[in-house]
């Protein structure tokens, strides 16, 4: 599957913002039928929901769906409301684990089903990290459903679980608890060999901490972001785009071991490299080629 480098949340009882959703440069929208919208616009957001799928057939953008929590009574209703618009996929919020994926691979493969869609070709990309108790389970992801698509994970929500009053520190950074967070979605959605997806950066007027938040994805091994702003796209785009210096000193590196004839070590300017960074050189170097 194509990688999402942006997937940027549109509130689903919005007309204004799903029209100008559909107009940016967004890998994918989340259309969203939770915490953008008010149990009582509920009912609308879901035909207007439905409404947007049927009327955008998916060209370059994907249409993704957040549904409500699994153990609310809100969530087969969304489903049941969205899946004859065809959704890319679902955002599955504040799961516990891999069993929250199966049982929504179970509902949708009925409402596929039912539509006559292939079953199966709904994806599934959980917000992973929203309770507490999700850290402890995030090693069950791996297997869980071949919808699964990917893992992000949200630092808003796990803040309330824990009774935090902020999650940043004095300087602005994530504290200890959610940085452990970011890393364990990181190392969860590696082992399950699905894409690592980072939260999103919620001062959207800050244009400097974006870019800072987006390097630093990249470096640590996330390929694509939430968003939810239509400003905070195109500058996710472009720090996802590995800059020139770095596909230049991993072309040299790949040149090195061609070079070095059947060789596992080298030397490139003074220091050591081996298989490792091989495969860092040429991964960054696939990423390079995305548009
Ligand atoms: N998707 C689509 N369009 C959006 C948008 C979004 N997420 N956020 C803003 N816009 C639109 C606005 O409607 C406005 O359109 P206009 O130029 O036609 O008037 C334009 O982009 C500029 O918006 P701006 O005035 O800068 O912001 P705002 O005050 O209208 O909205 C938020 C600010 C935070 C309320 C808005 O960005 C938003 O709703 N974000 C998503 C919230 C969400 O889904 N949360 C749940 C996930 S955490
Ligand atoms: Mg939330």
């Amino acid at each position: 599957m194509k990688l999402l480098r942006s997937m940027l949340f549109v509130p689903g009882d919005s007309e204004k913002k799903l029209a100008k959703g559909a107009s940016t440069q967004a890998d994918a929208l989340i259309l969203d039928l939770e915490d953008a919208v008010t149990i009582e616009r509920l009912p609308v957001a879901r035909g207007m929901v439905c409404d947007y799928l049927k009327q955008h057939p998916r060209g370059s953008q994907q249409a993704w769906v957040r549904i409500n929590p699994l153990d609310t009574e809100h969530a087969l209703h969304d489903l049941i409301a969205v899946m004859p618009g065809r959704p890319d996929g679902i955002v599955l919020p504040k799961p516990l684990n891999a069993q929250d994926v199966v049982k929504l691979d179970h509902f949708l493969s009925a409402l596929e089903t039912r539509e006559g869609w292939v079953v199966g070709s709904t994806r599934i990309i959980p917000v992973a990290t929203e309770v507490a108790g999700a850290l402890f389970e995030l090693n069950s992801y791996v297997g869980a459903s071949n919808r699964l698509a990917g893992l992000t994970w949200g630092a808003e929500d796990l803040a309330t679980a824990v009774g935090a009053s902020t999650n940043k520190d004095e300087h602005g950074e994530f504290d200890f608890t959610y940085q452990l967070a970011r890393s364990m979605c990181l190392l969860a959605a590696s082992h399950a060999e699905v894409q690592a997806i980072d939260t999103l950066t919620v001062d959207f007027r800050d244009a400097d901490r974006l870019h800072k938040d987006v390097l630093r994805a990249r470096k640590a091994g996330f390929t694509g972001k939430l968003a939810i702003h239509p400003d905070q796209v195109l500058p996710i785009h472009e720090g996802f785009a590995p800059e020139a210096h770095e596909v230049a000193h991993a072309q040299r590196i790949v040149e090195a071991f061609a070079q070095a004839g059947g060789a596992g070590a080298v030397q490139l300017d003074g220091k050591m490299v081996d298989k490792p960074h091989l495969t860092q050189a040429l991964r960054l170097l696939q990423l390079a080629k995305r548009d």
